[in-house]
């Protein structure tokens, strides 16, 4: 039975791995500290579904914390590592950079170690469209250069880059590296505008609009990441012989055996079109406070998905309205709204 020591577990796109790899016969240990970014309530509850699952065991504690993680995958054993724990979110780095530097750099040092030490068959770790910064060539590639990040946020995601290269290289650690675009789905983030849209316009409050409403994403519906994430898994980098065994469009590094991958839906949504899927499904108008666009954000992202679709056969394709209704339907069953 594969073993796969997945941090972040009790968050969001954890959660939903850790429910899928269960599902299919995986046995799985998280690693989580219950970060109190938003409502631990939401966390805990993710947790508590999860332990009722035979597979499932979690240690609670902070990445940072070198001797702890170590000592989580020395008693595991695991043969892959899902590195998901991390500070998130584009905003809130701008009041707290302090927590980025803390989580994504420190923390995923200690995740890199214990890789290494275990000589794990694969290290995948989550990366995100941030990193892509003020590129504006759309939709962006995984080969296109992320060297203006506009955020400490996206900062650190880069630096991961680089940090998990050189493990990979030194190590032969097989590592992969995805690049997430706005994911969203039922169990999702209290932070993130889906969840704060619905919950606004239900409560009659007025929505928050950046950019006046010009913004396009990638919205990539949550079981199209995770089936993304879990094919991915079986498809570890080898290190090319030679430079020029590198596959055109492929980011396979030349010198390790590392490689980026996006996962995101191939379409841009435009946000007044999201905000209509919503009232549409809530059976109610928004008042929407235009505002002008945020320090840090970009107006738009756009994934190529095509080296997930080379690599695994695989292309996300959940419609954005069927998306926005699972959410809603969980939304109104868990909050009784
Ligand atoms: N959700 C998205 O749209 C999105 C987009 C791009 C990238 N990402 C990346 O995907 C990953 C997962 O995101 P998510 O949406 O599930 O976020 P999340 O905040 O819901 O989950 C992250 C989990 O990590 C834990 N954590 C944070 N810092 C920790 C630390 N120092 N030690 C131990 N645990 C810690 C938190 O308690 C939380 O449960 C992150 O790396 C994030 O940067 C997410």
């Amino acid at each position: 039975m594969q073993r796969v020591l997945i941090t972040g577990t009790a968050g969001f796109i954890g959660f939903h791995l850790a429910k899928r790899l269960l599902s299919h016969g995986v046995r799985v240990h998280g690693f989580d500290a219950m970060t109190d970014y938003y409502d631990v309530t939401l966390k805990r509850r993710r947790q508590e579904m999860l332990l009722q699952s035979e597979g499932f065991s979690v240690t609670e504690a902070y990445l940072e914390d070198g001797s702890k993680f170590r000592d989580c995958a020395d008693d595991f054993k695991p043969d892959v590592i899902v590195h998901l724990a991390a500070q998130a979110g584009v905003r809130y780095s701008l009041e707290n950079p302090k927590a980025y530097l803390d989580s994504n750099l420190a923390g995923t040092f200690n995740v890199m170690e214990a890789a290494h030490a275990h000589e794990v068959q694969h290290l995948l770790l989550a990366s995100t469209s941030s990193v892509y910064g003020a590129n504006t060539q759309m939709p962006f590639k995984e080969t296109d250069q992320t060297d203006t990040p506009l955020t400490f946020y996206a900062a650190t995601k880069k630096a991961n880059d680089a940090m998990a290269h050189s493990y990979a290289h030194l190590w032969n650690i097989p590592t992969t590296m995805f690049r997430f675009f706005t994911v969203y789905g039922p169990w999702g983030r209290p932070d993130l505008a889906l969840f704060k849209f619905v919950d606004a316009i239900l409560d009659d409050r007025p929505i928050d609009v950046y950019n006046h409403g010009d913004m396009y994403r990638d919205f990539t519906y949550i079981d199209d990441l995770v089936r993304g994430i879990h094919l991915l898994i079986d498809a570890a980098p080898i290190r090319p012989e030679t430079p020029d065994e590198v596959p055109d469009g492929d980011s396979l590094s030349p010198v390790a055996p590392f490689r980026v991958v996006n996962i995101g839906n191939s379409e841009k949504v435009r946000l007044m079109d999201f905000i209509d899927a919503i009232e549409e499904h809530l059976g109610k108008k928004a008042v929407r406070n235009y505002m002008p666009m945020q320090k840090g954000d970009v107006p738009a992202t756009w994934a190529d998905a095509s080296l997930l679709a080379e690599l695994t056969g695989y292309k996300p394709q959940t419609d954005i309205k069927d998306g926005i209704a699972e959410f809603v339907t969980w939304f109104r069953d868990y909050y009784q709204k």
